[in-house]
């Protein structure tokens, strides 16, 4: 292996990938596929026609602002979990007259820029990036503390995670937000299966070069050769566990290595690369009550593809 490649290689992606593809079902966390060519490619794919998601709940969040404000008061610090390029996130602050606004993320250089682009065009409102991987309770910083809470988690980012790592994290934000937080959450909802899949396998092939994209950022940065013109972009609906679910699929027998390790693949074998779970009315409340968020209001686009929930962090007491 080439020791030069592996040694400045992230060991959180090394030690996934090589744990991933030595199981049964080879798999990868949807996580690494964001580097910057796939953080490009993902931006790529919320304008195309077939990707409702981004639209659905910009509109939710562009009509409802006073809704939202008339429920949250004024003066709540505004937390936005993996923030992103905080595209969505003006429709909110200009609802609502936050106290502050903190950005989490775990990428710093794309944080620092958005908050900075952010804080231009709301000037007054204080704001305040934290660099830090949100899916653990996170320490927010002195400026807040004590101002109402409003998290912010857009996307349906939630669905990337199956049902029990997604009630961890709600507890998680529950624990970095406090008693008495709100929690503002996008949900994709389930729907025509011809849509679902075609957004996630449309006609230009954005998405299949965003999946693929992970084989060649394994090549790139744990010194593989894995053989990328092998592999198909593959996208299933699985209706047992409501869920969209990428796949790279062998078109023919490979071996490969990734720093050092070698893999076989049989033709029609796949490595899954992401869930994206969709929420039915009553799932989503569900899941959010199990993390210990207590739904307050739901709002959905003209279309009913997408809905935004409301939720409170209510103190513990006694149920019958
Ligand atoms: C960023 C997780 C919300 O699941 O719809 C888009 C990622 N993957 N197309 C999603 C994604 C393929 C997206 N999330």
């Amino acid at each position: 292996m080439d020791a030069m490649t592996t040694v400045n290689a992230d060991p959180a992606f090394l030690h996934d990938v090589l744990a991933g593809l030595a199981q049964p079902q080879k798999a990868v966390p949807a996580r690494w596929f964001y580097d910057a060519r796939g953080s490009e490619l993902f931006e790529d794919i919320t304008d195309l026609a077939e990707y409702y998601p981004t639209r659905a709940e910009t509109s939710i969040l562009a009509a409802r602002g006073a809704e939202f404000a008339a429920l949250t008061g004024p003066g709540r610090a505004v937390v936005e979990f993996g923030s992103g390029s905080s595209a969505k996130t003006p429709h909110l602050l200009g609802a609502i007259a936050p106290a502050a606004y903190v950005p989490i993320d775990i990428s710093g250089d794309f944080l620092r820029a958005s908050s900075a682009a952010l804080a231009e065009r709301h000037p007054g409102l204080p704001v305040i990036p934290v660099e830090a991987d949100f899916t653990r309770p996170v320490a927010l910083p002195d400026e807040v503390r004590g101002l109402p809470m409003l998290g912010f988690f857009p996307g349906s980012t939630i669905g990337n995670l199956i049902p029990a790592s997604a009630v961890d994290l709600l507890r998680s934000m529950r624990k970095t937000l406090g008693t008495g937080a709100q929690l503002l959450i996008g949900l994709d909802r389930v729907k025509d299966t011809g849509v679902l899949l075609r957004a996630y396998d449309d006609a230009a092939g954005v998405t299949a070069q965003f999946n693929l994209n992970l084989l060649h950022r394994i090549n790139r940065e744990l010194d593989g050769d894995v053989p990328v013109d092998a592999f198909r972009h593959k996208v299933v609906w699985n209706d047992m566990l409501s869920r969209i679910e990428m796949h790279l699929e062998a078109q023919r027998d490979v071996m490969f290595a990734i720093a050092g390790q070698r893999f076989a693949m049989r033709a029609g074998e796949t490595i899954h690369t992401e869930n994206s779970h969709k929420y039915g009315p009553r799932s989503g409340t569900l899941m959010l009550l199990a993390g210990g968020w207590t739904p307050l209001a739901e709002w959905m686009d003209a279309d009913g593809l997408f809905s935004v929930v409301l939720a409170r962090a209510e103190e513990p007491r006694m149920a019958p």
